[in-house]
């Protein structure tokens, strides 16, 4: 078993872990010291691995059931388990600003959960960050939970029995258009609007960009409400900012944090990361 050390990144949330090779065949006590460490950070940074693609799969495999990407899934019919951040081409090319890829993943510039588009949303996001712009990038990570423990008991009340549509189309062509096929895939999903984790108890609610109605709800009162949430759990204090070093992996837990780009210049920097996703455990109308 590694000798897992935790040192909090925030008051609120996130530890940066230190003591384990993640590139190595995990043990069941360091796999479920993970998943307890998530539950109660949500966020885990672990500096300076060595990862590769085949590791970071195999890591994901050790967390859950890996999500297929739904771009290429949606877009092709095929499955592949990774995604691609940022505008590396190769050792000598890079896509700049202009780039439609590029100009697509603006869309992860907006507070969002990953994946709540999807009838089963991603419990955990896995990023492993192999270069990194020179001035420094940032992801931004404001936990949902904290924001719902805070909320008076009355709105607690009035809030728990809602239940959210959650739309991929809604949110991405506010950046860029999506591709017919892929937009065919994913049609809007209804999800509880407060969830719970089933491990500790732990309520949260759950909005973000894709969440785009609530079901029985005006389009004014849906906004209204959907908007105040994600103000009042991304209120600057709140907030974990991420400045991301090469070698980095960070695990989040999407069902309660949300999360968002601040952006880079893709004309001047070079920026790579590979991300894996591990699926949640079912609709979270079944939760
Ligand atoms: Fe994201």
């Amino acid at each position: 078993m590694s000798q897992l050390q935790f040192e909090p990144l925030h008051n609120l949330l996130g530890a940066r872990v230190t003591g384990i090779d993640l590139s190595t065949e995990l043990g069941d006590e360091d796999v479920s010291a993970i998943h307890n460490a998530m539950d109660e950070y949500s966020l885990l940074c672990f500096p300076e691995q060595e990862m590769t693609d085949e590791a970071q799969l195999a890591f994901t495999r050790r967390l859950g059931e890996p999500e297929p990407n739904h771009v290429t899934f949606g877009a092709t019919g095929k499955i592949d388990y990774f995604a691609t951040i940022g505008n590396v081409i190769d050792a000598e090319n890079k896509k700049g600003s202009d780039d439609a890829h590029t100009r697509y993943q603006t869309g992860n510039n907006l507070w969002h959960s990953d994946s709540s588009f999807r009838l089963v949303p991603t419990r955990y996001s896995i990023n492993h960050a192999y270069e990194v712009p020179g001035e420094g990038v940032i992801t931004e990570f404001a936990s949902q939970r904290i924001a719902y423990a805070r909320l008076p008991a009355a709105t607690k009340e009035t809030i728990e029995p809602l239940h959210v549509l959650h739309d991929y189309v809604f949110s991405r062509s506010q950046t860029a258009p999506v591709d017919p096929n892929h937009a065919a895939s994913l049609p809007p999903i209804e999800h509880r609007l407060v969830r719970t984790n089933p491990a500790n108890g732990c309520k949260n609610y759950y909005v973000g960009s894709h969440a785009r109605s609530i079901i029985g709800f005006s389009g004014i009162e849906s906004r209204k409400l959907i908007d105040d949430l994600v103000d009042q759990a991304t209120r600057s204090e709140a907030v974990y900012g991420h400045q991301w070093q090469a070698g980095d992996t960070l695990i989040w837990d999407n069902r309660c944090l949300l999360h968002r780009g601040l952006g880079y210049d893709a004309d001047r920097w070079r920026r790579l990361m590979r991300q894996t996703r591990v699926s949640g455990d079912g609709p979270t109308l079944g939760e």
